[in-house]
């Protein structure tokens, strides 16, 4: 595992890796919203298993991107938990894509697509 891999789930079955449980950026949000309307994206590490968050092992920071367009970036310190809730509206469907940085582990990523209707 190279420390500037980016890894991402490849596997959304019962059988992820325990590294993976812990780091996949999982994104809630619904799948259909309207268009420039607000709505709430919360984004957690990972899904089964809260990644710790010490002085020796957190998750950094993550970024949030609609597709190639940059909308955030949440800094964490190991006194903080590893979760971000943020508001946004958008004007096209697209992918979300949250790229976080584990100070152990690298680089991880998450994706969900989003339909925007009139
Ligand atoms: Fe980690």
């Amino acid at each position: 595992m190279g420390y500037y891999d980016l890894k991402k789930l490849e596997n959304t079955g019962e059988d992820k890796t325990a590294l993976e449980k812990k780091h996949v950026p999982y994104i809630q949000c619904p799948d259909k919203v309207k268009k420039g309307e607000y709505f709430e994206v919360t984004v957690t590490f990972g899904k089964e298993i809260t990644h710790p968050m010490g002085p020796d092992h957190y998750i950094q920071y993550f970024d949030l991107y609609a597709d190639y367009a940059s909308l955030a970036r949440v800094d964490f310190t190991p006194d903080m938990k590893a979760e971000a809730t943020l508001t946004l509206k958008l004007e096209e469907s697209c992918d979300l894509n949250v790229y976080a940085f584990c100070n152990l582990h690298g680089h991880w990523e998450g994706s969900k697509s989003i339909e925007v209707v009139e």
